[in-house]
């Protein structure tokens, strides 16, 4: 049965149309007006040249609408937030700005992506600081208990947890995660990439310390967009890594240094005007009435339960998210199938899914834009691939 509000929501995002798109966790797909928005600033960058004090201006009131945008989504304050280009370099601008000392101990996960494992491991060799690899993200885990065991060795100075495992798809118990580090005295960095847009984000509620997000994948922004929230009491403790024109001011002999106050000091000061233009449009289109975020978040996660469940009663296939605690994101392996090979024969068909390292498996995105039939028939193809093995 056809659904309006569905069918209008499908008609904004054209990739739709190009088959089943089940890889929001990569990118999500842009809606129309989005684009649209990002065509009228990048022209009028081109027609009027990017010259005059008008050009600052329009910079500056691009910057602080989209800034604002997103501090709703986050539930934090405008001066709380800075626009970057990833989720990578927020972790970054995050981990990187602490005051490590040999021996510190950072606090991490053998799940994570590589936008935690590599600052981990620069800051090893860099610094000498001792990273802890816990098993927090893989399934089975009581991920708060892992954390306190590994806190409680003491010297943790930070913590660098996603909000939600991108390969297993579990969604973190962040608010506990972060009592957990406080009470030892540690910082929570967390990256959300997976989390912004695909589960509802309050970052006061979930109390976290710094708190990274994505444009391009479930806020369906485009590439190179991102946003960093920094709680104020610890604004300070993130100390400036690259210091920018907006970072603040410097002395002509650079005796002294103000710094810019609140969160926009961890700013670029060049980001590319048009996407975040883009980006703000597609973030209004989601606040708004025609999709809402309470409804997509329900959507997306009510479409996970359906995939889970579609694929734990198909034989050969083994589900690797647990069918409880998870949203958006549902792994699977199919019994003599390398991952990579089922992505190409599920891409052969119209499906567009991906592949993940460790745990291997694959991955597919449910978005607030996918049918129920979409779920149905990734399932049923995916049926057929175990059944022909
Ligand atoms: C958990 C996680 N962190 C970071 C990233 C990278 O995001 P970005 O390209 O915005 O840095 C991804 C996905 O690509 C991810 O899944």
């Amino acid at each position: 049965m056809s659904d309006p509000k569905l069918d209008a929501i499908r008609e904004e995002l054209p990739a739709l149309r190009r088959g089943a798109f089940l890889n929001t966790g990569s990118f999500g797909p842009q809606p129309i007006r989005a684009h649209a928005a990002l065509v009228t600033s990048d022209r009028a960058d081109v027609e009027e040249g990017r010259m005059g004090h008008k050009v600052f201006e329009r910079m500056l009131d691009s910057r602080a609408r989209t800034r604002s945008v997103f501090a709703g989504v986050l539930g934090c304050d405008d001066s709380e937030l800075a626009l970057t280009h990833s989720t990578t370099s927020g972790v970054n601008i995050a981990v990187m700005g602490l005051d490590w000392q040999p021996g510190d101990r950072l606090i991490t996960a053998q799940a994570e992506h590589p936008a935690e494992l590599n600052p981990a491991a620069v800051l090893k060799q860099r610094r000498g600081v001792e990273v802890v690899a816990t098993e927090i993200g893989l399934p089975g885990v009581d991920h708060v208990a892992a954390l306190a065991a590994a806190l409680d060795e003491g010297g943790a100075r930070a913590v660098l947890l996603s909000h939600v495992c991108w390969t297993t798809g579990l969604v973190m118990p962040v608010r506990e995660l972060a009592d957990a580090a406080h009470q030892a005295g540690a910082v929570l960095i967390i990256d959300a990439a997976q989390g912004a847009g695909e589960v509802q984000v309050n970052v006061k509620d979930l109390d976290v310390d710094a708190y990274a997000c994505s444009g391009q994948k479930w806020l369906c922004g485009p590439s190179g967009t991102g946003a960093l929230y920094v709680r104020p009491d610890r604004m300070d403790d993130f100390q400036l890594t690259f210091a920018g024109y907006g970072a603040g001011k410097a002395a002509r002999d650079c005796s002294t240094f103000d710094v810019t106050p609140g969160a926009a000091r961890f700013e670029a000061i060049t980001l590319h005007g048009p996407s975040l233009d883009a980006l703000r449009v597609g973030l209004e289109w989601l606040q708004g009435d025609e999709v809402g975020l309470p409804w997509a978040h329900e959507r997306i996660a009510g479409l996970g339960r359906r995939c889970h469940e579609a694929l734990s009663a198909l034989p050969g296939v083994t589900t690797l998210s647990p069918a409880e605690g998870i949203a958006g994101l549902v792994s699977f392996t199919v019994a003599g199938m390398e991952p990579e090979k089922v992505t190409t024969a599920l891409e052969e068909k119209g499906f567009f899914i991906r592949h993940v390292e460790f745990p291997a498996a694959n991955r597919i995105s449910t978005g607030f834009y996918n049918t129920e039939d979409e779920i149905d028939a990734v399932a049923e193809a995916i049926g057929e691939l175990a059944g022909a093995r």
